[in-house]
């Protein structure tokens, strides 16, 4: 099966530190299906990597191939509707929280599918928010579930997902996973989840990228990976 997403060779120097190498030639593939979870200690990469995924960020050298086609030949806009990075800081747009979400609707011309959204909402434990509030005003954790759900009314072929469950309480941080496993397995997506939290991991992985001193592994058995680990949170920073 051809891979929806192809790198190789990807290396990234963080220039005057001085000129440090963060990680250099790795490489993988992202089928559909894929739920990875990124994982590694603090200042390795790993947001770094999952924004050169998706075109917000430069590299050095190497390749990328998105349904068989190099960046080259995609648009930037068009590469990163399909490759959707949710930040580690979510953003809010100026305007109310509706306007943030029909925002989606601007940037790809489709027709704003509110039926979707509040059903986002609801699941996400939002049903009750006021979306006329000024989006500037919302809680840490309801920006998180407001950008994401902006991210998914894009239809992203693969969700780049950036510690989004960080500022949520266990019940709100559950209720996320059950959302995008449910969109995974509905519409046949891939995800890329950046978390330090390794109970979440294991829950949610199909497959582990460990990324330590420049360098991507990959292990694809979960279970096995766990078996030689403690499953405790790493500390967080
Ligand atoms: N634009 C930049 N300019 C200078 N340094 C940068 C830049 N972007 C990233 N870095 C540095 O690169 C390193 C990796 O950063 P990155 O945010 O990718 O790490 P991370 O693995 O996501 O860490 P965390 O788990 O804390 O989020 C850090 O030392 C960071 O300071
Ligand atoms: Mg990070």
């Amino acid at each position: 099966m051809e891979p929806l997403l192809h790198f190789e060779r990807i290396s990234k120097t963080i220039k005057g530190n001085p000129d440090r190498q963060l990680f250099g030639r790795i490489e993988a593939n992202v089928i559909r299906s894929d739920k990875i979870a990124v994982i590694g200690p603090s200042g390795q990469g790993k947001s770094t990597l999952l924004r050169i995924l998706s075109l917000l960020d430069q590299y050095d050298e190497g390749e990328m191939y998105l349904q068989g086609r190099k960046v080259m030949e995609w648009q930037p806009k068009a590469w990163r509707q399909k490759v959707c990075y949710v930040a580690q800081q979510p953003f809010m747009l100026e305007g109310s929280v509706e306007d943030n979400l029909r925002i989606v609707s601007k940037l790809s011309g489709a027709e704003y599918d509110s039926q979707t959204a509040e059903a986002f909402l609801a699941k996400l434990g939002l049903a009750e928010l006021d979306l006329s509030k000024n989006a500037a005003s919302l809680s840490g954790g309801e920006k998180q579930r407001i950008s994401l759900i902006r991210s998914l009314l894009l239809r992203p072929e693969i969700l780049l997902l950036d510690e989004i469950t960080a500022s949520l309480d266990n019940h709100h941080k559950h209720a996320v996973e059950h959302v995008l496993a449910n969109w995974q397995l509905e519409e046949n997506r891939a995800c890329i989840w950046i978390t330090h939290d390794m109970e979440q991991a294991s829950r949610f992985a199909n497959q582990m990228w460990l990324m330590e001193e420049g360098r991507l592994t990959i292990h694809m058995d979960v279970p096995a990976f766990f078996s030689n680990r403690p499953l405790k949170s790493a500390p967080e920073e």
